[in-house]
């Protein structure tokens, strides 16, 4: 999978590139991250991004040239529309499509996205509607740039795709792929400090591990996000148990 990135400060990016597992799946060829920094693609002498917007008030609005000079020139003419595989062009801005597992598992199936990141008040509207052809938020709250939502995105991705986690089924059992919480995790020492690890996670009994595993994550996701249950793929017997827990 390849992630065009699109920002005014390409420093943020390789210390976290270049760390751990993503490291590790570029060094593999199964992702490719290419920083491209937009004042490369401005002609004035002070490489300006930016300017004051019209109509006044505070703030600056990144300027619509060197942005579509530097997408455009990096993808193509209108690749984005080009079949069969178009390249998302996805701002990074707090007034974009909330970002989670979901969205996530969306953007996995492309082969290359790229990735705009938005700076100081906004960006000149001419982008939004031209170039850019999907915006999302990390979150509800604001943040000084694109580049941390970015990273952010990129990581959520690469570990969806085969081979970047070590376990083939790492990413099957996280919290919210599932739509639940994941359930607690426990390693060696088997006591620590007096707290001890569940018996039934020493007992050897994989289905009665299973199940106390799912019930954990049942109720882990009642009680800190109830809000997922309602949209959570629940058996009989999990509605069962939740029910018994209520009482
Ligand atoms: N830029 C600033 N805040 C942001 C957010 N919450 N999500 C995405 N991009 C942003």
């Amino acid at each position: 999978m390849l992630f065009d990135v699109f920002t005014i400060l390409p420093e943020v990016f390789p210390p976290y590139l270049e760390s751990s597992i993503l490291q590790r799946a570029r060094q593999r060829g199964l992702i490719d991250v290419r920083v491209h920094n937009i004042r490369d693609y401005t002609h004035d002498k002070h490489h300006t991004t930016d300017d004051t917007p019209y109509g006044g008030g505070g703030g600056m609005v990144m300027k619509p040239e060197p942005v579509f000079e530097a997408i455009e020139s990096v993808l193509g003419l209108a690749s984005h529309l080009s079949k069969p595989q178009p390249v998302p062009v996805i701002l990074l801005t707090p007034q974009g499509r909330v970002f989670n597992q979901r969205v996530a598992e969306e953007l996995a199936r492309y082969e290359r996205i790229a990735l705009l990141c938005g700076r100081y008040e906004g960006v000149d509207e001419r982008i939004r509607e031209h170039l850019v052809t999907d915006e999302i938020s990390v979150g509800d709250y604001v943040l000084t740039g694109g580049e941390l939502p970015a990273l952010l995105i990129i990581d959520a991705i690469s570990r969806l795709i085969p081979g970047v986690l070590g376990d083939p089924e790492g990413a099957q059992d996280d919290s919210h792929s599932m739509g639940l919480l994941e359930y607690p995790h426990y390693t060696r020492p088997p006591e620590f400090r007096g707290w001890s690890v569940p018996e039934v996670l020493l007992s050897g009994d994989h289905g009665k591990i299973e199940r106390w595993r799912r019930e954990q994550a049942l109720l882990r996701t009642q009680q800190r996000r109830p809000d997922l249950l309602e949209k959570a793929v629940l058996t009989e017997r999990d509605r069962e148990f939740l029910r018994k827990e209520e009482r």
